[in-house]
């Protein structure tokens, strides 16, 4: 591949090839020595048009940690606020040659769009509502860990799927890995169309809490809501909101994820996502970081190679 604007295109044996070589990363990460010379000489520029903790800070530590040269551009501070458009954009970044960009957008398809104006490597780090694409990855990467596989497993995604492009691209991810995923959430934030993704959908949560080995939790994401019906967080929590109560219905070793940032007392009660006998989103967070090392360390493989070739011809 030359970019990694989705999970959609990826083949399953590319998906376990990332895992694979971020599984060397987790080694890498844990040592005091925390660096490679996987990105040297090359240079990587963040472009974050959405505010972002978990994926901005990462994939700056992963380009730093293998050696890239790591720009992070203020967009807020940019010249998008003087009216230029992101594909402008986009070409003046291009013209100072990096290999590697990594972009968040509010807008889905954007990401895609700026990929077709640009020659480097582009990472999508979220597209409005569409992909985002190394946090399925990272979830994928945390579950096979804590599982020993990554395929035949019940899973349970839970919450506002509607406007989740972490759950798009995790039901597709964990789809082609031959799981069985279930949508749990008010028919509001879990349409029936998304029964096209071949899972089964629950408005309760104690049904379909039952028996899964993995529980995903998802924010309400207010921002995407566009002025529709936002239920009252209270409500929310009685009837969504993961306690220990609901939690029961799952496999007694049943894992707990969070894409991040939670609202404790929303979706989630505050007392699981800090139970470390259930809990995993910190080691998510920590997966999140060699994922995308491995993402770039293959992307630019693939640059390197086609630079090669381009040069001798071939
Ligand atoms: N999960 C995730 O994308 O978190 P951030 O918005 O903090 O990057």
């Amino acid at each position: 591949q030359k970019h990694l604007l989705g999970i959609e295109p990826l083949h399953p044996e590319e998906i376990k090839t990332i895992l694979d070589v971020a599984e060397t990363y987790v080694d890498l990460n844990r040592q005091a020595h925390k660096h490679s010379d996987a990105l040297k000489g090359l240079t990587q520029i963040n472009m974050f048009f959405e505010n972002s903790t978990r994926t901005q800070a990462s994939f700056e530590l992963a380009g730093k940690r293998l050696g890239a040269d790591v720009m992070n551009m203020a967009m807020q501070a940019s010249s998008i606020k003087k009216g230029e458009t992101l594909i402008d954009t986009a070409l003046t970044l291009n013209a100072m040659h990096p290999d590697l960009l990594v972009v968040r957008h509010p807008h889905s398809g954007a990401v895609d769009l700026l990929a077709q104006k640009v020659n480097c490597a582009v990472l999508n780090a979220g597209d409005g509502k569409h992909e985002h694409p190394t946090q399925a990855l990272l979830d994928a990467l945390t579950i096979r860990r804590a599982k020993g596989r990554l395929h035949r497993l019940n899973i349970a995604i839970c919450g506002d799927v509607t406007h989740s492009r972490v759950a798009r691209s995790n039901l597709i991810l964990l789809g082609k890995m031959e799981n069985r995923v279930r949508l749990v959430g008010p028919p509001t934030l879990v349409p029936s169309q998304f029964k096209e993704f071949g899972c089964e959908i629950y408005d309760n949560m104690e049904e379909g809490l039952k028996d899964v080995d993995v529980v995903m939790m998802l924010r309400l994401q207010k921002e995407r809501m566009d002025g529709g019906f936002i239920p009252s967080e209270r409500e929310y929590f009685h009837r969504y909101g993961l306690d220990a109560a609901k939690l029961a219905h799952a496999k007694p070793d049943a894992i707990v994820m969070h894409p991040g940032p939670m609202n404790r007392g929303v979706e989630i009660d505050g007392t699981i996502a800090d139970d470390i006998n259930r809990s995993v989103i910190q080691e998510q967070v920590e997966m999140g970081v060699a994922v995308r090392m491995a993402a770039m360390d293959l992307l630019a493989r693939n640059l390197k190679a086609d630079r090669e070739a381009a040069n001798t011809g071939v």
